[in-house]
């Protein structure tokens, strides 16, 4: 097989069709999207530029991390890893193997905090995103609601390292503190009830892992997609310490899988501190999140039982 670096005279627009080729034929997602990114990444410069130097030939070195980019992309490496960038709610987030991808799925639970936090009547509300990963949730909502203080939990240390960097990378560490730990066990013993929680936490059953793309089973890390037998186990243990950070009147937001969100409305009404919780449908018209309103008292026994 000719690889690009094999032959001379490789100009940028020869290099993105052979690549698109190469991917097509290999049935990678996006072809020609993913060329450009890998193309735009080893040359350190956007996707414009490669269109206005469409006739250039890089220097050899940078085509040698193309070919390897490539070659990573063709074992199924996401793009986004490989690039070490990803868009979330209309920001650039830096991304590592330590974090999942943010996804546009997300942004439907983004978008009900965003709504919740302005209906709302707290003028400093308090907020706290759970299973943080990248930051991407807590970054968006900080960065649409300018008056909210937000934590941000992670059990991964690398992951909390990477949120960290894109808090200062997009200007809002002075709003969003960060904290390791497992779910609520990571924040104080004495801190104050939060007036929304969000949590897009792991939720695929383990199971069901391996027989995802390989860019998501052999790839993302398994901590931020495990979500135990039946894929709920980490969603139960959410739903059961809530009400203890919730401030009265305050909101529970949690993402799951399409085919959750009733099981998971069911656990929340079973507590008997909430209202009852409204599903809301992602961009594809898919049940994606669950919502409920804290009631503040206790009117039934806890029970989390499936
Ligand atoms: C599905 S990812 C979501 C990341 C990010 N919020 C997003 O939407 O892209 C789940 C995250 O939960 C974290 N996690 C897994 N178990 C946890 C636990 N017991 N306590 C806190 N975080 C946990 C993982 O490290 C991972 O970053």
């Amino acid at each position: 097989m000719t690889t690009p670096v094999e032959t001379a005279n490789w100009t940028v627009g020869k290099l993105l069709a052979w690549t698109t080729d190469y991917f097509s034929r290999h049935e990678m997602d996006e072809p020609r999207l993913s060329a450009e990114l890998l193309l735009a990444h080893a040359l350190g410069c956007s996707r414009m530029a490669l269109y206005t130097g469409y006739e250039q030939t890089p220097p050899a070195a940078q085509v040698e991390m193309f070919r390897s980019l490539v070659k990573r992309r063709k074992d199924h490496e996401p793009v986004a890893y490989l690039t070490g960038k990803a868009w979330f709610y209309s920001m650039e987030l830096c991304v590592s193997s330590d974090v999942l991808i943010p996804r546009p799925d997300t942004e439907t639970l983004v978008e009900q905090a965003i709504t919740a936090l302005r209906n709302g009547s707290s003028p400093q509300p308090r907020v706290l995103d759970l299973c943080t990963g990248s930051g991407c949730a807590a970054l968006a909502i900080a960065k649409n609601c300018p008056t909210a203080q937000i934590v941000a939990t992670d059990i991964s240390n690398a992951a909390i390292a990477v949120a960290q960097t894109n808090a200062m990378h997009v200007g809002l560490s002075d709003r969003v503190v960060f904290r390791q730990g497992d779910l609520f066990d990571a924040l104080p013993p004495d801190d104050a009830p939060f007036d929304l929680i969000t949590a897009n936490p792991p939720y695929i059953s383990t199971g069901l892992i391996d027989a995802l793309a390989p860019e998501i089973s052999r790839h993302e890390p398994r901590l931020a997609l495990d979500g135990g037998d039946d894929g709920l186990q980490i969603i139960r243990r959410i739903i059961e310490r809530a009400p203890e950070h919730l401030a009265a009147g305050g909101w529970l937001l949690m993402e799951t899988a399409f085919d959750q969100t009733q099981q998971v409305s069911e656990l929340v009404m079973r507590t008997g501190r909430f209202e009852s919780p409204r599903v809301i449908l992602d961009a594809a018209r898919n049940p994606r999140c669950v919502v409920a309103q804290f009631i503040g008292s206790s009117t039934a026994p806890h029970s989390q039982g499936a």
